[in-house]
């Protein structure tokens, strides 16, 4: 989704912008444009093409100190170089890059043409400029506070002013913005990948912030203008694990990294000698913890289907009632929310509108909410107040692989957290299912080593125009979350299914040779898995098959077995979701696909 940066410093200021707007590419965009204060005016240069496009147009002498960028994923008017950001006022003197939706621009623009206005694009960001000239005197600041009271909706905005030229204004509502600190030298992005190339230095704003940067330094004022301070933070995430090392794409390294984000999710946490796991962060006492009536679990995309895992664990290791709602659902739905009730909110980025609107919602009916996420210092996680952070490292691929898998680990920890606090679990069987736990790194390991296997059976397979994925129980959310993979990456149609829910409708869509990915590891509904099976190879379909190692009779019921080793109940949906990992990737490469930026798809959705 669109991303902001912005650069003042003595650096080249055009190789920062276009560098840190080159590591936002990954949030997915349609165009891309930067401005710059150089000594003639303002420097406005659009493209409505990659950034590599927007790169050749801009001519190597121009020089800078001061500059903002954007990366725009279309919301208001088609994607294009007159909607690219930035946009400028009338007088060319100002330019705003925006994340975002103002919802009353209409109204504002209509009123803003009829005092003689004239708008050049279809956004809703354009306001903003228009705006901020007519409150403008001489003063930027007080132009802006003039202005940010009349926007509706959610947005960050960075502004720069020929006339003003020391400094880049930033406000925040709703949107992520971050400031970085260098040594003479400030930057200011939608998200810290953008600028940890130049500094680990970080100040997170806050919603209500605006930030005034100059060579000198960042301050920091409300919508009132007050001076307020905002707390410096340092980044562990490093460049390189930002970068690709070697693999082809950002989605491969970061399947492959799994037995490391495995391992850091759970570091720490698990005491095996005592049963108990270690997740003071959910911040609830005893009592509370008593007091417990329902768990709801909001989420969206690939983290709605870590939280229908997360549902299947708390039921099986707790006795409390757990919902999952998807993000946009549940923020107008009149779900009971309330004292009792706890919220978990599901989201890699902690950015995601509507699970940050759904956490908002349920804090104003005094809900207790817990947040799991993998983004230090985000929305969500402020707002929660109680985060569980995911460990996960950078994840820059649009779909989600690493992340999901300790989401899901997230779950389970919280699942038996729960289940010992409420007496649900005696100490002797969480000790079984910790050191289950515990070996879950090693066994996501012996799944990777077998990547060419499954590269090669998706070969087989990537001509298809459709596929199934179908698994039970646990398994379940697992097939979903295949189904999801493969769609956004390989752009085939793919749907996945309970697979009891066959013989009510998908059965139908069953013809010779369509494959259908079943996950078919042992577990308790194992018999209920290999009659599905039988449902589906009696209409000739082809049936792929996610199965146990130990497991040598079910190559006879399939076309295709990919095996993983054999393992717990809970452990093993996590091994079989690698390996539909890697074969989205394996069909998506054999069909040329651009894996880490499918068309259309963006990786953190900040928009409703
Ligand atoms: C986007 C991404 C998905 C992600 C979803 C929720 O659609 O492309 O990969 O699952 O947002 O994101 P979150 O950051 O809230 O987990």
């Amino acid at each position: 989704m669109c991303g902001i940066v912005g650069y003042i410093g003595a650096g080249k200021t055009t190789e920062v912008l276009l560098d840190s707007l080159g590591r936002l590419e990954y949030r997915g965009y349609d165009s891309a444009g930067i401005a710059l204060v150089c000594e003639d005016g303002l420097e406005v240069i659009k493209s409505a093409e990659r950034i590599v496009k927007l790169r050749e147009k801009v001519p190597s002498t121009l020089y800078a100190s001061v500059g903002i960028g954007h990366t725009r994923w279309a919301t208001h008017g088609k994607p294009s170089k007159t909607n690219a950001h930035p946009h400028q006022d009338c007088s060319g003197r100002i330019a705003v890059v925006h994340n975002g939706i103002i919802e009353n621009y209409q109204e504002i623009k209509r009123a803003l043409e009829k005092r003689g206005h004239v708008f050049t694009s279809e956004t809703d960001t354009e306001v903003i400029s228009h705006l901020v000239e007519e409150n403008y005197v001489d003063n930027t600041l007080r132009a802006i506070l003039a202005t940010v009271p009349k926007l509706q909706g959610s947005f960050a905005f960075a502004l720069i002013n020929k006339d003003d030229p020391g400094h880049i204004y930033a406000a925040r509502k709703d949107s992520p913005l971050v400031i970085g600190l260098g040594e003479g030298q400030y930057f200011l992005a939608s998200d810290v990948t953008a600028f940890l190339k130049y500094t680990k230095r970080a100040v997170f704003m806050e919603d209500g912030d605006i930030a005034i940067l100059s060579k000198d330094g960042v301050t920091f004022t409300d919508f009132h203008g007050r001076e307020i301070k905002r707390k410096e933070r340092v980044i562990e995430w490093d460049l390189e694990a930002a970068e690709k090392a070697g693999y082809d794409h950002f989605m491969l390294k970061e399947i492959h990294e799994q037995p490391k984000s495995l391992k850091d999710v759970i570091s720490g946490r698990l005491n095996e000698l005592s049963g108990e796991v270690e997740l003071g962060e959910i911040g609830l006492t005893q009592d509370e913890i008593n007091g417990i009536r329902r768990v709801i679990i909001v989420a969206c995309g690939t983290s709605y289907h870590a939280g229908l895992v997360g549902k299947y664990a708390l039921e099986m290791l707790t006795d409390i009632p757990v919902t999952v709602e998807i993000g946009s659902e549940f923020r107008y739905s009149s779900s009971r929310v309330g004292p009792g009730t706890l919220i978990v909110a599901l989201s890699q980025s902690g950015e995601t509108a509507d699970t940050a609107a759904s956490v908002r919602e349920a804090i104003k009916k005094g809900a207790h909410v817990v947040a799991i996420t993998n983004t230090v210092g985000s929305t969500i996680a402020r707002d929660a107040g109680n985060t569980i952070y995911m460990r996960s490292g950078p994840e820059i691929g649009v779909a989600a692989t690493k992340t999901f898998t300790s989401q899901v680990t997230v779950m389970y920890m919280m699942a038996i957290f729960l289940g010992r606090r409420r007496g649900m679990i005696t100490a002797e069987k969480a000790r079984i299912l910790l050191s289950e736990l515990k070996s879950l790194p090693k066994y996501a390991q012996s799944v990777l080593d077998q990547d060419s296997n499954v590269a090669n059976v998706a070969r087989l397979y990537a001509k298809a125009n459709l596929f199934l994925f179908v698994g039970r129980h646990l398994n379940y959310p697992i097939a979903l979350e295949g189904a999801l993979k493969l769609k956004e990456i390989s752009y085939i149609f793919s749907e996945g299914f309970a697979a009891g829910e066959l013989k009510h409708g998908p059965l139908a869509l069953l013809t010779t040779g369509v494959p259908v990915v079943a996950i078919a590891t042992r577990s308790p509904t194992y018999e209920k898995m290999t009659s599905n099976i039988k449902e589906i190879k009696a209409r000739d379909a082809s049936v792929i098959a996610v199965a146990s190692e130990s497991d040598e009779s079910i190559a006879q019921l399939v076309d295709v077995v990919i095996r993983v080793p054999d393992a717990s109940e809970l452990i093993s949906p996590v091994l079989s979701s690698i390996v539909l990992q890697l074969f989205a990737y394996h069909v998506a490469v054999c069909a040329g696909c651009p894996v880490d930026k499918p068309r259309n798809l963006a990786k953190s959705v900040t928009v409703e």
